[in-house]
């Protein structure tokens, strides 16, 4: 099957928080991407639409049949459907576990720079945010494991977010780096919420490991996280599937749920995901094709137009993480630059925390000529 990722499809005017929000600035900043759904996914939406009732909706066997063989053949770990819980969203779940696992003002660490709502559910739910900043050396990120330990002895952390691959910097951590995380976090008694929402991203030669894999001794305090909404760009229908092994904690984080008020899955979201799992492969291997030559063609723009700026090499996720300590401007400077000069939407390295200053964020999941136009605006605005 061929699929065809250069056509630009107008998303103005249909809600997109992408696009609709500021008509001014090219925007590629969000995690999600510009491509519409293959047919083989559209058309069991369409079908579901034709049915024309969408009343409460709960997912069946053949929902989780699709999941189980997904995470089977991709992850190497089975589905047993009473073990896992369906929400809304990968943050709503965060949040959700934050409440089913702490006390106010306990103590949650996070890794920075990381995704901006990690600290932001962290203070919405009035808990002790705790960070422990990754390390970035000769041009990569890695975590310091002493200073990791003791972020988590000093301050108490009864939990930890993990950030897998990771969004800003594009770690895909190895085995033995999420062992050691996962074995200090044991020791310690921290319950590990792993959000592994950008895991079917990972570039050629680089293995994804999930924290689902590292051993029983690691299951019992353990919440992971998992959506299609990334991998098949359906984060408007709203669906993640959440992994809590232990009975207590799962029970825990349903009670938590249940108070929210939430309850049933949406409709669309439910039929959007099982076909995705069940027919989305071929699609997602022939995007990844694309986005791997996005990746060469920011690499080589910026080698031949703009050296000063500096491409983290990412392992993993579609969101590249640029370094402009090269061009000598101030933190100030480059962000408007970048908004006022190159007229782009990209996300400041700053609003990912400690870190982030003299980076940016930008979502190369887009057809190649909207990234041929960002990259010449930057070029010509860090001349
Ligand atoms: C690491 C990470 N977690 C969660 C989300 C959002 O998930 P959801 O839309 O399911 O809340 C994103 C979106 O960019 C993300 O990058």
């Amino acid at each position: 099957m061929s699929y065809n990722f250069d056509t630009v499809r107008d998303r103005h005017s249909t809600g997109s928080v992408k696009y609709d929000l500021r008509h001014d600035l090219l925007p590629l900043w969000v995690a999600d991407m510009d491509f519409p759904l293959p047919d083989e996914i559209l058309s069991a939406i369409k079908k579901r639409v034709d049915h024309g009732i969408f009343g409460y909706t709960m997912t069946g066997p053949s929902y989780w049949n699709a999941l189980d063989s997904w995470c089977s053949r991709e992850y190497g770990y089975h589905v047993r459907h009473s073990e896992w819980v369906t929400v809304p969203g990968v943050v709503y779940s965060l949040s959700i576990a934050i409440r089913a696992v702490t006390e106010p003002s306990d103590a949650i660490l996070i890794e920075q720079p990381v995704y901006y709502p990690f600290s932001q559910v962290v203070k919405d739910n009035g808990r002790r945010l705790t960070v422990a900043p990754l390390c970035y050396e000769d041009g990569r990120y890695h975590r310091d494991l002493k200073a990791f330990e003791d972020a988590i002895k000093e301050n108490n952390v009864k939990a930890f977010i993990l950030c897998s691959p990771h969004n800003p910097v594009g770690r895909v951590w190895t085995y033995d780096e999420l062992a050691a995380v996962a074995e200090i976090c044991r020791r310690h008694g921290v319950t590990v919420i792993a959000d592994e929402i950008h895991c079917d991203f990972i570039r050629p030669g680089i293995k994804f490991t999930s924290f689902a894999t590292l051993g029983d001794e690691y299951k019992q305090k353990l919440i992971l996280c998992t959506a299609p909404s990334k991998t098949f760009n359906l984060a408007g229908l709203q669906v993640s599937n959440i992994w809590i092994p232990n009975p207590d904690l799962r029970n825990r984080f349903k009670k938590e749920n249940k108070a929210n008020g939430y309850n049933e899955i949406n409709t669309l979201g439910m039929t959007a995901a099982e076909a995705a799992y069940t027919m989305g492969k071929p699609w997602l291997e022939a995007l990844k094709e694309y986005l791997e030559g996005n990746i060469s063609y920011v690499k080589d723009f910026l080698a031949k137009n703009l050296p000063s700026v500096h491409l983290v090499e990412p392992e993993g996720t579609y969101l590249l993480w640029l370094d402009f300590h090269g061009t000598g401007l101030s933190n100030d400077e480059v962000k408007e630059r970048v908004e006022k000069e190159a007229r782009l939407w990209l996300d400041h390295g700053d609003i990912f925390g400690e870190g982030g200053e003299l980076f940016e964020r930008i979502n190369i999941a887009c057809p190649r000529s909207i990234l041929e136009q960002a990259m010449t605006r930057l070029a010509e605005a860090f001349k």
